[in-house]
């Protein structure tokens, strides 16, 4: 049943703490978890988002000095850097909606008043000012879907948002570009003696954190 297995993933999925540097996630996998990532859904479907895969293992080794010294790191099969725009413009806008009009076989002049609404909202609206907010809000929902992705093939994972987002722009070269770091995700296979693995999962009751107005 569909039902067991998610909720068996979800509880199988930890924080990984340590995982194993010999293991890898393989292609198919992989290719899998990436569109997790690019099929999450977002505001408008906009997309605000970039995704850095860092391969290059001396570069690893520098991220993991700014990132509190974690070892899911370098350790980790792949790492994944989040990154997110700051401000979005009606350039932006536009190759979006171009992509729409190719991809439903429509005209960019039918959709004239959605675009013209995406950006009186969001590019010359109030709305304008936390875009780097809004942005990072929708990289957490791909983030999530990741996560579970990831769980239910049976890949470790950890967020980390332990990390100096300044010093990642810098050594990813993304000081003068539209994109930010926001956070990070390592994902592979654990090693078996990260013993938190085995800790109980510690979340409020469902009548904690459930409201339902009747
Ligand atoms: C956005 C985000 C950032 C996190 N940053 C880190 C981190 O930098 N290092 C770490 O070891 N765990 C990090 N965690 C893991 C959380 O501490 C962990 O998810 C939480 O304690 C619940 O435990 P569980 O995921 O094992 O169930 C992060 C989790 C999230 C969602």
């Amino acid at each position: 049943m569909v039902n067991e297995q998610i909720l068996e993933a979800l509880d199988w999925r930890y924080a990984t703490k340590i995982f194993d540097a010999d293991k890898k996630i393989n292609e198919k996998d992989w290719n899998t978890l990436v569109e997790s990532v690019r099929l999450a859904p977002s505001s408008y479907g906009l997309q605000p988002w970039k995704f850095i895969v860092v391969e290059n293992k001396e570069l690893r080794a520098k991220l993991r000095e700014v990132s509190w010294n974690q070892s899911q790191v370098t350790d980790a099969s792949h790492y994944l850097v989040f990154t997110t725009l700051e401000k979005l413009d009606a350039q932006y806008v536009d190759k979006f909606v171009a992509d729409i009009a190719k991809t439903r076989g429509l005209q960019v002049e039918d959709l004239a008043g959605y675009r013209d609404m995406m950006v009186g909202n969001l590019v010359e609206g109030p709305r304008s000012q936390t875009i780097d907010a809004w942005a990072q809000r929708q990289s957490y929902i791909a983030m999530g879907q990741l996560t579970l992705a990831a769980g239910l093939l049976k890949i470790d994972t950890c967020a980390l948002e332990g990390l100096d987002p300044a010093a990642y722009d810098k050594l990813l070269g993304l000081e003068d570009g539209p994109y930010k770091t926001i956070a990070a995700v390592a994902l592979g296979y654990r090693k078996d003696d990260d013993k938190y693995k085995d800790l109980k999962k510690v979340r409020f009751d469902q009548e904690e954190v459930f409201e339902y107005k009747k």
